[in-house]
């Protein structure tokens, strides 16, 4: 446990990722120790959950605010009406149950992804959300090393698990909005994190290949590479309740929406601060091969 002030408490809710905080009244003006006090939770504890926090749009882009610039909703998806920052994450516009790191497609992913749950399914609907530092300490010297010197494809138009004849038209208008604009990014598949210094995987679902490798190559090291990201150690598993807040450093983490609530309501509010470009650990800085995202986010 963690206690920088009487009143201000990080506690662990599982040895390497996610504290749950108290004391903090996240719909109100934030002063500069209180944010210190977050970024510093962030850090360490990688995912934060906030109980009791009905914040309203305006006071969830307020809260996100406070820890950087904010990114508009999505580079391609529609925001919320008369919320350009605000996307609505909504059961009826489709399901996220595949691992990822939120909008690795362009050059500057989000730094920070903030969560606010509006409806709540009444069973199921968890979110998964993985420490992939901790995977990447977890893998032994050798593939460390090869995972240090591979770069990899990230893309919104990535070979999705579902075929196009498989959706209903619904599903299919969605794919159409999401991948209205092509973005092709080539990022490090080792990140360097700006802030802390330590190495994560940086992979998740827009990865298309990794750079000089077959399809079935990129398949087979993805794979291997993403067994170390979705241990059970490595992943703590949100339970929604009403009027929660949930905070990730979208640069150290993958997170993954499980589709075992039958088709209910289920809707959440996503604000995210915008992120810097990904460096690996030689240094080198992601490339953008494809989209112009300077829309999206103030760092493309
Ligand atoms: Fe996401």
């Amino acid at each position: 446990m963690t206690t920088i002030a009487t009143d201000r408490i990080a506690r662990k809710l599982t040895g390497r990722i996610g504290a749950e905080i108290a004391g903090v009244d996240v719909s109100a003006e934030l002063d500069a120790d209180t944010i210190d006090f977050l970024n510093r939770a962030l850090l360490e504890h990688k995912a934060l959950v906030f109980r009791g926090a009905p914040l309203s749009k305006e006071q969830q882009e307020r809260f996100a605010a406070h820890l950087g610039d904010l990114t508009t909703a999505h580079p391609t998806l529609a925001a919320e009406a008369g919320a350009p920052r605000v996307l609505p994450v909504d059961s009826e516009r489709g399901v996220a149950n595949h691992w990822h790191t939120d909008v690795t497609f362009v050059r500057s992913p989000p730094k920070v992804t903030t969560l606010v749950s509006k409806v709540v399914p009444p069973y199921g609907g968890e979110t998964l959300i993985a420490n992939t530092a901790a995977a990447y300490r977890d893998l032994p010297e050798p593939l460390r090393q090869l995972a240090d010197s591979l770069w990899a494809i990230h893309t919104n138009d990535y070979d999705y698990a579902q075929p196009e004849e498989a959706l209903d038209q619904r599903a299919r208008e969605n794919r159409a909005q999401f991948t209205s604009l092509t973005y092709r990014t080539a990022h490090p598949v080792v990140r360097v994190h700006p802030e802390t210094g330590e190495k994560g995987l940086f992979l998740g679902g827009f990865v298309q290949r990794i750079v000089g490798l077959s399809a079935g190559e990129s398949r087979d090291i993805v794979r291997l590479l993403q067994s170390y990201v979705t241990r059970p150690e490595n992943v703590l598993r949100v339970a929604w309740e009403p009027d929660q807040l949930v905070v990730f450093d979208n640069r150290v983490t993958q997170h993954y929406a499980i589709d075992n609530y039958d088709g209910r309501p289920r809707r959440l509010n996503r604000v995210t601060v915008a992120g810097d470009v990904p460096v690996g650990s030689t240094g080198e800085r992601s490339r953008v091969l494809e989209g112009d995202s300077s829309h999206y986010t103030p760092s493309s």
